[in-house]
Parts: structure tokens; sequence; C-alpha cells
């Protein structure tokens, strides 16, 4: 929805200084779907690099989820095409605003986080790489290339991606400092092994930053918007139950704004139609189905920050599944909520919950 974007200025130049500090030229920022990364990277970050003399180079490699490499071939090749015309480089960026908005609306989009069909790179592709990289970098004089890679989580998804991953981390290891990356991505799980594995190329190269959700100013632009050029009057404290319930994704969060203004509904009404939505977009009843008695105990504990190892959670498992309360079978729930990427561990014993709207489905279900 045009015009209804909530800018992050603050946020974006945080990331800018940290950049600018030299701490490290690689960042990541990590966020569950839906949280709105990529519209910030493209509308927030890329601008404001731009006002500082970066050459902001978004790609994202889920632009063929079966040969990520060529979302950096094209992000590179029109980013030097650009350059080349002297075009206005806003133009590209709002032609991938449009696009990332246009595929958050794909059906069955979460269904299609892995490659069904995973294809190496040739070594050719990858040399390409490394030349369309040299001739930007000739282009952009004084000025320093920030590439901006989004799903980056992909790489770890396949065997298939590491001469790709390995390539990557070779083109910006030679070029430190003169040519940096932010990269973002939604699974915890696949981003921790591809920066904190020791055998990934990317091991203690990227630093990772949080990626804060929004909050309160969030809802008072929507609320005042929607007053002005609505004329519809919102409480703050409904507009906040309401996005809370979605998990504070922003997504859900303009669902309830479209149908509010198309419909002059109210925040309740909305509310629960895009409840209801996102309970079918997400296939929450299909996973649930998939999950064992004892995984949906386990997952219900971890979204409640409960201990899934304390005698009374035990307990608990002994009296309403078919499985015994023992720390063998809690580890098998655990292990299987993390490959279905409900949940992911990032420190031991420290879990996150990567489906939003999840746990208040199977709270319903009880
Ligand atoms: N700053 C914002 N202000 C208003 N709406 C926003 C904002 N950021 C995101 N949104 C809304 O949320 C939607 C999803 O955002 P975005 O595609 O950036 O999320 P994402 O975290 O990249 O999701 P995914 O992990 O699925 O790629 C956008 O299409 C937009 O409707
Ligand atoms: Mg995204």
């Amino acid at each position: 929805m045009e015009g209804w974007h909530y800018p992050r200025a603050d946020l974006a130049e945080h990331y800018l200084s940290l950049l600018a500090l030299g701490i490290s030229s690689n960042f990541a920022i990590i966020a569950p779907r839906r949280k709105g990364k990529t519209l910030f990277v493209l509308q927030d970050l890329a601008p404001q690099a731009q006002k500082k003399k970066y050459i902001p180079v978004y790609a994202s490699l889920w632009q063929n989820i079966n040969a990520p490499h060529e979302g950096l071939i094209t992000a590179l090749e029109e980013a030097i095409a650009a350059l080349d015309k002297k075009a206005v480089f806003s133009r590209l960026l709002k032609t991938k605003i449009k696009k990332a908005t246009v595929s958050n609306e794909l059906l069955g989009k979460m269904a299609v986080e892995f490659a069904d069909n995973p294809c190496r790179p040739s070594s050719s592709d990858l040399a390409y790489l490394e030349k369309l990289l040299s001739s930007l970098e000739k282009k952009a004089g004084k000025k320093t290339i920030l590439l901006l890679i989004d799903e980056i989580q992909h790489l770890s998804t396949s065997k298939h991606f590491d001469t790709l991953t390995h390539t990557l981390r070779t083109m910006l290891d030679k070029r430190q400092g003169r040519v940096k990356g932010i990269f973002t991505g939604s699974s915890r799980h696949y981003m921790n092994l591809l920066f904190n594995e020791p055998r990934s190329p990317f091991y203690h190269f990227v630093e990772s930053v949080p990626f804060p959700d929004m909050d309160k100013p969030f809802i008072e632009f929507l609320k005042d918007k929607l007053a002005r050029d609505h004329q519809i009057t919102a409480s703050h404290q409904s507009l906040n139950r309401a996005f809370l319930s979605f998990d504070k994704s922003p997504y859900w969060m303009m669902k309830l704004v479209a149908h509010m203004v198309t419909f002059k509904a109210t925040v309740d009404a909305a509310q629960k139609y895009v409840l209801e939505l996102m309970e079918a977009a997400e296939g929450f009843e299909a996973i649930a189905r998939k999950m064992k008695p004892i995984d949906r105990v386990v997952f219900l504990a971890l979204s409640e920050g409960v201990n899934p190892f304390s005698k009374e959670l035990m307990d608990k498992i002994d009296r309403e599944t078919n499985v015994k309360g023992v720390q063998s079978n809690i580890q098998r729930a655990i292990q299987r909520l993390s490959d279905a990427n409900l949940i992911s561990q990032i420190h031991k014993g420290v879990y996150n919950i990567e489906k939003p709207g999840m746990r208040r489905y199977l709270e319903r279900l009880q």
C-alpha cells in the first residue's frame, strides 16, 4: 500500500554507523518472516546508504530459488547498467520495492522455502560474478559498494550452493572495506549454519545484529494516518492489541489497515478477519496435523518460555500424550520442531519461535 511505509531512519543510520566504525564490513540482520526486513532494506537502508556515498546493490537469492547465483548476477548487471546510463539509481530501487511487495502476495510463498531442484553454479557463472563485481568496482570510483543480499540463509540449505558461498566469501574478503555487505535472512537455524559453523566459509566473517520489532511509534503512525487520510478513529490500545496478536508482523498489520479502510470495519472486526486469513495463508492446520502431541506440548512450552526439561513439563507430557515425559523424547520433539523450522536454537537452551501465530492457533485447539 503506497504511502503507508513507516520510515525507520534511525535504524538505518545505526546500521550504517556500524559499518562506518569498521568493526566488521559484513553484517547480518536476522528476523522471522514478514517482519519488514526486505522493505526496510529497500526503502530505508538503501536510500540512506546512497546519500552516504555507497552504491547499494540489492539482490535476492530467491529470485531463482534453484539457482541463487542468478539473483546476484542480475543485481550486479543492473547496477552496472544503471551507472553506465547515469540513470537515477532510485528508479532501480523503486522497481525492486514493487517486486518485493508483489512477491509477498504470491500464493504459497511460505511453501517454497527450499529449492526443489537445486543447481550448482558452473565455474564460468562464478567467474562471471567475480568479473561483474570488478567492473562495478571500477565504475564506482571513490564510492563503496554495499551488497544487500536478501534470503542469505538460502546458501546453507543445499550442498549445491557451497561453491557459491565460497566464491562470495572470497570476493568479499579480497576487497575488504571496499565492498561491504548487509545480509538479511529469516531462518535462524540456517543463518547459524552459515555464520556460526566452523566449517562454513562465512564462519566469523559476518556479525549478526538484531532487527528490533516495530513498536509504539509504528502504531501511532497508523492511528494518525487512519484519522487524517480516512477519517477513521481507532484507539492506540486496540491497534496495539491487534499488532500483538499478529506477533508484531507489519505484513498482517497492513492487512488489518487495508480491511479497515476498504470496509470501514472496526479494529476488532478487522483483527478477526486477519487472524483467519493468517491461519489459512500460513497453513497452521496442516502443520498442526503433522505435529505429534508431544511436539505441540513442547512447542507451547517453548513459546511461553518454559524450560522443556522441567519436571512440570515432563509430568504434563506423561499426562497428556501417549509417550513418556523423558529427556530423550523431549529432545526428539525439539529436533522435529527445528527440522520443520518451527523453532530454532541460538544458544544452548535458548529457543526462538519461527512461526508467528502458531502458538495462538495451538492454544485455541486445546
Ligand atoms: N516499515 C513498514 N511500514 C509499513 N508497512 C511495512 C513496513 N515494513 C513492512 N511492511 C509491510 O509488511 C510487508 C512485509 O514486509 P517485508 O517483505 O519487508 O518482510 P520480510 O521480513 O522481508 O518478509 P519475508 O521474510 O517473508 O521476506 C510489506 O509488504 C508491507 O506491507
Ligand atoms: Mg523479505
